[in-house]
């Protein structure tokens, strides 16, 4: 191949303008465009195109650090490598039974220009739907160990774009989205609306979260994130309005710096994060990225066979409205050997995998507000608790109970007794933890975000393997793709979850399951908790005048929207007894994936997503709206053609609306085929549910 053909082949050029150096490479359809650019004092920016409109302007790249002092932006090229892959590979669950990764990479060396003999690579990968970057440093004399005291990466937008955003927050992930202008955001306004959140490190009033979501006036969506965090904290941006620029703001350990690096790490380079921006003309296309799980590692579990997507009920909600109580003292306490049998006896019935059940253990009588290091020990049950005999009564059943881990912050104390709480679970039959970071993180001064607390979740997940656990966990740092590496960390919370329908001030606005998928979820699943079948909270204690702003055909929907292998029916048996022809579609909604079909999706507004159950020729749809009424067509071309099948729609009535009339809703039965179009009505505030089985 001669050098021109080769260069065409990969994508890629290279050339000199008015002594800059510009090298650009394609995606492999060509509608992506990366150029890294040398300018004349050696500050070396980049760019990304989508189909030649400006997605990324040129935003500059490099760090500070701290140790040793010195300021990395100003570079010579001294290298550039560029290759492709094609690959096809399959997940050990997931929305897709397989996925392509497809890319063109471009590798940049650069020599720190001021002498100190340091050197680092950017690495660019070009998809299709966008591009991933991270910076590596090779092992070398001049940087053995090191301290990142800012990353300088920076994102230059082409205009005031429409943004969805969140406060940056060192601690709370738990906001809901503010839709504005770049110019527009006040991030200090929003986060004191949120008073229902108890732990804020709010950054200031320009910084926001990623994953950021944009929209810009000639049409593209474009999604800011990172994929594959680990050993580094999680970035959050600082938005400079004028210059509509947003810049890397990493999360600071307890005196300040970013992050503390080595050289070789694992044998290898030490590197960040990739940086992901991923972009299209159309918001569905978004929805169906898979960018930030190709930019992750494969699995490193060899045999997965023990990980197994489940539903399951718990011994939960009834404590956060008030039923009973996580701790024993005062005579309510929910985790009693009696009460958790009725919870087996209910997932036995209804064919649920597991039972979560929290307050099991000694400890809950002063877990909250001293915020002490030793709390739990993780292996003690309430005496009113007969795990033993519990233990067995599920198995009996075909039932496993989820053992819950409330760390409330306390860190260190969870790693010193990880290894006898993981293998107490083991003894007891169960292979399912949620665990849970509530409260400020011990040792005092680290944040949930910052590079301490990445490399703890990443120890959990690593642990948990080695006693073929599977993990749920709260109040962690955003899920960035980790779960392709770690296929035993099912889910994380990391957002707003229905437990928030139970605040007292914001609650859950009827939007905010429209941008998740769009938000958070692109990072990985989310253990959100749906199901809700009652509405007002008053149930047990009538000061919580609360209601949750949904129809109940919007909740069913959510089992499809909102993908995770782990979901969870959140409300309690009593509730779902009262419509027991609607929960049916929770007992029938898979976990695990042969295909996904985004069908419909506007952040903010609606979302219409197809599944097809792994193994199986059934589909099911979700589609969901916000607080306005709409009708959506849901063309069922995907299904197989040639083939009837029976449809049975949960949707909203007529006379449905989250706020006068959230319980009423039609179960309805049609044969229908590929060929079949059917309207599907949303309420305000709703949502609609279908199961599509094939004759
Ligand atoms: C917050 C978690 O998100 C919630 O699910 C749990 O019940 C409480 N913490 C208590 O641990
Ligand atoms: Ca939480």
């Amino acid at each position: 191949m001669t050098a021109r053909l080769l260069i065409a082949w990969l994508g890629f050029s290279w050339s000199s303008v008015c002594a800059q150096q510009i090298v650009t490479i394609h995606s492999p359809n060509g509608a992506v465009a990366v150029s890294v650019r040398q300018g004349d004092a050696g500050a070396v920016s980049y760019q990304i195109q989508y189909r030649n409109k400006p997605v990324i302007t040129p935003s500059g790249l490099g760090f500070v650090l701290n140790k040793p002092k010195l300021t990395l932006n100003r570079f010579d090229i001294v290298s550039v490598d560029s290759s492709r892959t094609d690959e096809t590979w399959k997940p050990v669950w997931g929305e897709v039974s397989q996925i392509r990764n497809h890319y063109r990479e471009l590798l940049v060396g650069l020599q720190d220009k001021s002498g100190s003999g340091v050197g680092l690579r950017v690495r660019f990968r070009v998809f299709d739907d966008g591009v991933g970057f991270r910076y590596e440093f090779a092992p070398q004399k001049a940087l053995t160990h090191f301290i990142v005291a800012d990353e300088l990466t920076q994102f230059t937008l082409s205009a005031d774009h429409q943004m969805f955003w969140m406060p940056g927050d060192y601690d709370s992930n738990e906001y809901h989205y503010n839709k504005t202008r770049l110019s527009e955001v006040d991030a200090l306004a929003a986060a004191s609306r949120e008073k229902d959140i108890a732990l804020k490190s709010v950054i200031g009033p320009n910084a926001v979260q990623t994953p950021l979501l944009l929209k810009t006036a000639d049409g593209l969506y474009i999604s800011l994130y990172e994929a594959a965090l680990l050993n580094y904290p999680v970035m959050h941006l600082q938005l400079d309005k004028q210059a509509l620029r947003l810049t890397a703001q990493l999360v600071p350990d307890a005196v300040g710096n970013k992050a503390y690096l080595q050289t070789p790490h694992n044998g290898g380079p030490a590197q960040t994060p990739w940086r992901t921006v991923i972009v299209s003309d159309k918001a569905t296309d978004l929805l169906a990225s898979k960018l930030i799980l190709n930019l992750n590692e494969p699995s490193t579990i060899a045999d997965p066979s023990w990980i197994r997507p489940q539903k399951f009920v718990g011994m939960w909600w009834e404590m956060h409205i008030g039923k009973a109580t996580w701790e024993k003292a005062g005579g309510k306490h929910g985790a009693n050997t009696r009460n958790v049998k009725k919870y087996i006896d209910f997932a036995a019935r209804h064919g649920f995998d597991g039972v979560l059940v929290e307050g099991w253990n000694e400890g809950w009588e002063d877990w909250f507000g001293n915020w002490k290091e030793e709390v739990f020990d993780f292996v003690t049950p309430y005496p009113d608790y007969n795990l033993d005999s519990l233990t067995a009564y599920a198995q009996q059943k075909g039932v496993r109970l989820i053992m819950h881990h409330e760390t409330s912050g306390s860190v260190t104390n969870y790693e010193r007794r990880m290894d006898a709480a993981f293998a107490f679970m083991v003894k007891q039959g169960i292979n399912t933890v949620k665990t849970g970071y509530v409260g400020p993180i011990i040792p005092r001064g680290e944040h949930h975000d910052g590079q301490w607390m990445v490399n703890h979740y990443q120890r959990v997940a690593q642990k948990a393997a080695q006693y073929k656990l599977m993990v749920d966990s709260h109040e962690s740092a955003h899920p960035t793709g980790l779960h392709r590496t770690y296929p035993n960390w099912m889910a994380s919370e990391a957002a707003r979850g229905s437990e928030f329908n139970n605040a007292p001030t914001l609650g859950i606005a009827p939007e905010h399951t429209t941008i998740l998928p769009f938000t958070r979820l692109m990072g990985g699943p989310m253990d959100f908790t749906p199901g809700l079948f009652r509405f007002k909270l008053n149930q047990f204690d009538s000061t919580r005048t609360q209601a949750v702003r949904t129809t109940l055909a919007k909740q069913l929907a959510l089992y499809v929207t909102l993908y995770s292998p782990l979901q969870m029916a959140a409300d309690l048996p009593e509730n779902y007894e009262k419509h027991l022809d609607a929960f049916q579609f929770i007992r029938d909604v898979p976990v695990d994936w042969d295909d996904t079909r985004i069908l419909a999706a506007e952040p903010g507004d609606y979302v219409m997503i197809a599944r097809k159950e792994k193994g199986a020729a059934n589909w099911y749809v979700g589609a969901i709206t916000d607080e306005n009424s709409r009708d959506l067509l849901l063309d069922l071309s995907f299904l197989e053609s040639g083939q009837t099948y029976e449809a049975v729609l949960y949707r909203d009535a007529p006379t449905a609306d989250w706020k006068t009339n959230p319980e009423a809703y039609i179960i309805e039965k049609k044969a229908v085929t590929a060929k079949t179009k059917l309207m599907l009505h949303l309420a305000k505030g709703g949502g609609c549910a279908v199961q599509l089985v094939r004759k």
